[in-house]
């Protein structure tokens, strides 16, 4: 944990006005520029999310340097957030929240149960869902400018994904099985919000609706297990009780 904020602390050096902003952006040519502005601006709307759940958390963390971390991690998601915003400018500036993954953000914000519970939901679901999300939009994106700001980004994720596995390795295993429980349930809801939303704003329309879009959500679902997992959400054990709450 100290080793993580310790790193943390060397990437705050790390500005916004360290990239070469005056390279355009180059967004694929089978995708209006609007979608393309409102998919970053998800992004955007997630780092000023994360921020603030940090504060919230900051008050009812169990260690010195779990405190250090999460003040480590406040400055990268609002770093995030600037270096999103002037890519944005480029697109014609930061677009609407979409509905359903704002709902899904807020719902994590409002926990006021365990805070493993919300370290769970942004630091190891949500996070590590803009961490592939991004890397897939790098993937199809042939914009310098963005995979260079993505790969920036990405490891500073990546840096808080980890955080977040052991901090929770130790304590959520220490919470009750029905409030474990109830903290799958809810982390799953948000999970399926933020997923339909993104999904169904995002992918081509041929693809939504239907039992066979229920059914790869659902398969989808089931490969985030293995982060809950190693979160300690749950033993191997348990894994059936969970798959089947
Ligand atoms: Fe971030
Ligand atoms: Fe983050």
């Amino acid at each position: 944990m100290a080793a993580l904020a310790e790193k943390g602390r060397n990437a705050q050096h790390q500005a916004a006005a360290d990239f070469d902003w005056d390279r355009p952006p180059a967004i694929p040519v089978w995708l209006p520029n609007g979608i393309a502005a409102s998919a970053i601006s998800q992004f955007y709307h997630g780092e000023i999310a994360t921020a603030r759940m940090c504060h919230q958390i900051l008050r009812d963390l169990s260690c010195r340097e779990a405190e250090n971390f999460v003040e480590t991690q406040i400055s990268d998601e609002l770093r995030h957030a600037d270096i999103y915003d002037r890519y944005l400018e480029k697109l014609g500036g930061i677009r609407n929240p979409a509905r359903h993954i704002s709902e899904a953000y807020q719902k994590a914000l409002n926990w006021t149960g365990a805070p493993q519970a919300q370290i769970l939901a942004f630091h190891v679901v949500l996070e590590g869902e803009a961490v592939r999300l991004q890397h897939s939009v790098g993937m199809w994106m042939p914009c310098s400018l963005f995979r260079d700001i993505s790969a920036v980004i990405a490891r500073d994720e990546a840096r808080h994904v980890a955080f977040g596995k052991i901090y929770l390795r130790d304590s959520l295993p220490t919470l009750p099985l029905p409030e474990r429980l109830a903290i799958y349930r809810w982390v799953r809801e948000i999970w399926f919000d933020a997923a339909r939303s993104a999904v169904g704003r995002y992918a081509p329309p041929a693809f939504l609706g239907g039992a066979r879009w229920r059914r790869w959500l659902e398969m989808k679902w089931l490969e985030r297990l293995p982060d809950l997992l190693a979160a300690g959400l749950f033993s191997r054990k348990e894994r059936r009780v969970f798959e089947n709450a």
